[in-house]
């Protein structure tokens, strides 16, 4: 089955899902009868492209690695907002991998929107929608007939989301704790190899693991995003983000790695949720873990999630919670489940 994909963003995601969707071509439709055509694209920063044909990702790719930019692609119309690529290119599936705003979830909230309105299905790894509307366009997904899948929004392509709702699905989850932020975790690694804040802030950024807008990070605002993620579309909460208490990394220094270290503890970014009566809470804070907590041994940009489960006690999740592939990897797999839901309801 071929379906026709519009991308809207096309930044560090983008660029590596194309790039896995050129690699895996052959893989796809040998072993899932899985095949995509990308019809189009929309960037705020590197402009717009339809080609009904689909594009070519290898030469796509070379393109914005050489320009900077897409609208050169020879032969595409160009031009076209967000709105006009979701509405008019003909996608089946819009992927919407544009820059978070965890604020307003705009403009990402406007087009997933627009997307399952006009019936296509939404995958997405921008945690504004999903954090601050996500039971709602999981309702509006319903009433379309379509899916919406947000797997990449937490921890990148480890499977927590799809893991959480569909292998644990039959226990309670009655807490969830762990590291979800790759920058942060990497930081307060370095720091513990005696190396500054700035720094190794400056390294993160250039791997490519910190958000446009570091402080996202170091506030802990993305960790708090993903818990009430978590919180709401796992555990059956009805968080909002302004009511989660959340602090940051930036007051740690160099002194409190030591004086921890010397206590045989080490720092990490917390975030939890957890039951309250018919409540869930949530929370994102340092916090200095001692040496034998599992957690204490999870460094560098690694993300790890323990789920506390009435009947299988607890669960952990370890793997990398950012990346170019890794959160590329993520619309994949989504993409794959849609494929294997249509394809289920087509034989039915
Ligand atoms: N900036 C995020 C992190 C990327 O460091 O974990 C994935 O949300």
């Amino acid at each position: 089955m071929t379906y026709k994909i519009a991308f809207i963003g096309f930044g560090t995601v983008g660029q590596g899902l194309a790039e896995i969707l050129m690699n895996k071509r052959d893989q796809l439709r040998r072993k899932y009868d899985f095949e995509c055509s990308v019809v189009a694209i929309s960037d705020i920063m590197k402009g717009s492209i339809y080609l009904e044909e689909g594009l070519d990702l290898e030469k796509l790719l070379s393109l914005v690695r050489e320009t900077g930019r897409i609208d050169g692609y020879p032969g595409a119309t160009t031009g076209w907002d967000s709105l006009k690529t979701i509405r008019e290119s003909g996608a089946d599936i819009v992927v919407e991998i544009s820059y978070t705003d965890i604020d307003t979830g705009e403009p990402a909230a406007s087009h997933v929107r627009a997307a399952l309105e006009s019936g296509k299905h939404v995958i997405t790894s921008n945690k504004g929608p999903s954090a601050l509307f996500g039971r709602e366009l999981v309702k509006l997904a319903r009433q379309k007939g379509v899916c919406f899948r947000y797997e990449g929004t937490v921890v990148s392509g480890t499977p927590v989301l799809n893991f959480a709702l569909e292998n644990l699905a039959g226990t309670e989850i009655r807490e969830v704790r762990g590291i979800l932020n790759g920058t942060t975790n990497y930081i307060l690694s370095e720091m513990e190899k005696g190396k500054g804040y700035e720094e190794t802030l400056k390294v993160a950024q250039e791997l490519g693991y910190a958000e446009a807008k570091p402080d996202a990070d170091v506030k802990g605002w993305d960790a708090l995003a993903k818990i009430v993620i978590i919180a709401n579309m796992v555990m059956g909460g009805d968080l909002k983000i302004a009511d989660v208490p959340c602090t940051g990394i930036t007051g740690i220094t160099l002194k409190d790695i030591e004086t921890a270290n010397q206590e045989n503890k080490r720092w990490k970014l917390i975030a939890r949720a957890w039951r309250d009566g018919d409540k869930v809470q949530a929370e994102v804070s340092p916090k200095k873990v001692p040496a034998d907590d599992f957690l204490a041994g999870v460094g560098g940009v690694t993300n790890a999630l323990t789920f506390d489960t009435d009947l299988l006690g607890n669960v952990t999740v370890v793997g990398p919670g950012a990346g170019r592939l890794e959160t590329g990897f993520s619309i994949l797999v989504d993409m794959l489940s849609i494929h294997r839901e249509r394809s289920a309801v087509n034989l039915a």
